[in-house]
């Protein structure tokens, strides 16, 4: 049950394109089981690390990059990984930042409970890893 299929794309570090990186993540989790809920779920959280990396990590468009969307598609899951190659932070902000509390953004809060999984990665300078898993449930 560990083989996948890999989908790779990758865009320019601007926020006009993270509505065309939800609509690919919809087609992809379309042809897989998951319910009109779940994957709404799922395209929540890869626009909101897809704003962090643009937002965030390059600047808010200041910076030129690109992230990075790669999808692993198992027969019983998704594994949905958003790369930027921005500035970063230190990873203790992005692990602070998924337990809810006032004053602070929901992004990482909303990946971290609607997810089955979550996986970040960075340091300053070096750019940013989100992974984020969704497994199929068994009806
Ligand atoms: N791709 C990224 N590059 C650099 N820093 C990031 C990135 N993603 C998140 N962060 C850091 O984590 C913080 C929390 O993100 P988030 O929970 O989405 O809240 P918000 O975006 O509203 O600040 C951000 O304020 C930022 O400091
Ligand atoms: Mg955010």
């Amino acid at each position: 049950m560990n083989s996948h299929e890999i989908i790779e794309l990758k865009f320019p570090s601007d926020l006009k394109y993270a509505t065309t990186a939800r609509l690919a993540l919809s087609g992809v989790t379309q042809r897989m089981n998951f319910t009109v809920d779940e994957i709404e779920d799922m395209k929540l959280c890869l626009g909101e690390a897809f704003n962090n990396a643009v937002s965030h990590g390059y600047d808010e468009c200041n910076q030129k990059g690109s992230v990075q969307l790669t999808f692993l598609v198992y027969p019983d899951k998704i594994v949905i990984k958003v790369r930027d190659y921005g500035k970063g932070c230190d990873n203790n902000i992005l692990l602070e930042h998924q337990k809810k509390s006032k004053g602070k953004g929901l992004g990482l809060f909303l990946m971290k409970t609607l997810t089955d999984r979550l996986e970040c990665h960075s340091q300053p300078q070096k750019g940013c890893e989100i992974i984020m898993e969704k497994r199929l449930s068994t009806r």
